[in-house]
């Protein structure tokens, strides 16, 4: 992608950089520019997540994943929830970074880049066990905080494992946050949304905590991905109660997109305490919400056809979702047995399996994220990286 034409950093004045970017600046000036290899300020990420950023975490603990999932990139199931990449994975190709390894991946993980902490069906808070049974993972934000300070403490420990991060790399590393969405969907059907606003602001305060405890540990910057439009899922759609008098003109559900918005304003809010609290970290909020909710609503303003009608899934219609027969999945129903099969054309939708982005939704998304528009503070990405372009 075009970088340049879609700076947002072209008023952002030297003198308004904060004191790390200043040094950055002047010692790019003062580098003799002989060298054309794209540099980075970031040697690695470690991402906190659930299923819209896991590369592999989930089923490297719980082998299970089959069918279409990894068709358009992968050509097989990557254990990533989608047809194929990921915004963390366009992130890390943008920055130059390999796709990172998962944490739990015991086979052919290499953690020099970075790591992923992320897993399918994470929650920020510690899930109640009888949640467990429906499906939510053991491996919520406390224990991944846990496992990246056990991966930093062995790889100080090591002096150079060929496949652990060099020590410096903790104090520079990009620190990514995607999480929150299990928090408030998984107990809506039961508790409605205003069962679930209750400890909402419970979620926020852990995520702004972790960071702060990343901090203490030498990490400075932080991006914080927030909360999707999931009244504009099909899965959603499908399941949640709502009333037709709920659908807004693009066919999303109003009250549960309300909520995700009063969210994402608490998250941006919470994030701004700790940024007053910690003022040499650069503690970013990346809107990613208004990215989504533009593809689900336009569509074809971004080379898309359907919105909130999924590509893999069962039963047709609007949705083409059926919790019965989710995506990959074959069930006995009334005496026929039924597949969930993917669409011929995932480029041409937003949502994969009516819960998650496929990869065409997903690098537009990166694409949007690349510009710096959606950042807040503005934060320079794009002058502490040569991004690399995304294809
Ligand atoms: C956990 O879930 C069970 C079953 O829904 C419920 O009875 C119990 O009160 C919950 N415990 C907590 C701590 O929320
Ligand atoms: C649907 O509308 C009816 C009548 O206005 C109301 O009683 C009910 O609570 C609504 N249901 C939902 C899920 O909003
Ligand atoms: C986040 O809060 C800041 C104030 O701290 C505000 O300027 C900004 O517009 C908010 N962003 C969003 C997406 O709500
Ligand atoms: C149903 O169909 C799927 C996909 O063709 C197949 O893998 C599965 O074994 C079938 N199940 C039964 C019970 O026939």
């Amino acid at each position: 992608m075009k970088t340049s034409s879609l700076n947002p950093l072209a008023g952002f004045r030297h003198a308004h950089l904060p004191p790390f970017f200043s040094a950055l600046l002047i010692s790019c000036l003062l580098a003799p520019p002989t060298t054309t290899e794209a540099k980075c300020a970031f040697p690695a990420i470690f991402n906190f997540g659930d299923s819209n950023s896991d590369t592999g975490g989930f089923y490297a603990a719980f082998p299970a994943q089959t069918g279409p999932f990894g068709m358009t990139y992968f050509k097989r199931p990557a254990g990533r929830a989608s047809d194929g990449r990921l915004v963390i994975d366009f992130l890390a190709e943008a920055l130059g970074l390999p796709f990172l390894s998962p944490y739990l991946q015991s086979i052919g993980s290499d953690f020099r880049y970075g790591a992923n902490f992320a897993t399918l069906a994470s929650t920020v808070r510690l899930p109640n066990t009888s949640l467990f049974v429906s499906g939510l993972s053991p491996f919520s934000l406390a224990i991944q905080l846990n496992q990246m300070k056990d991966l930093r403490k062995r790889s100080l420990a090591s002096l150079g494992n060929e496949h652990l991060p060099p020590s410096a790399v903790f104090g520079q590393a990009l620190y990514t946050f995607d999480i929150g969405q299990n928090d408030f969907t998984s107990e809506l059907g039961s508790l409605g949304i205003g069962g679930v606003q209750k400890y909402l602001p419970e979620v926020a305060s852990q995520i702004a905590w972790t960071i702060k405890e990343i901090h203490d540990l030498g990490g400075r910057r932080f991006m914080v991905f927030n909360l999707a439009p999931i009244g504009c899922y099909p899965s959603f759609l499908t399941e949640l109660p709502h009333n037709t008098s709920d659908l807004d003109v693009y066919g999303c559900m109003i009250s549960y997109n309300d909520a995700v918005v009063e969210y994402n304003k608490l998250l941006n809010d919470t994030l701004e305490n700790m940024r007053n609290m910690l003022p040499d970290a650069h503690i970013i909020y990346v809107d990613t919400h208004s990215v989504k909710l533009d593809l689900f609503r336009h569509p074809k303003n971004h080379g898309l056809v359907y919105g909130t009608k999924a590509c893999c899934g069962h039963g047709g219609g609007a949705y083409n979702f059926d919790p019965q027969v989710m995506c990959g999945n074959s069930k006995m129903i009334s005496g026929r047995n039924v597949t969930a099969t993917a669409c011929g054309d995932p480029q041409n939708y937003v949502s994969w399996d009516g819960i998650h982005a496929t990869e065409a939704a997903n690098k537009l998304v990166t694409q949007a994220v690349l510009t710096g528009f959606h950042f807040h503070p503005p934060f320079p990405l794009s002058l502490l990286c040569d991004l690399h372009p995304i294809d």
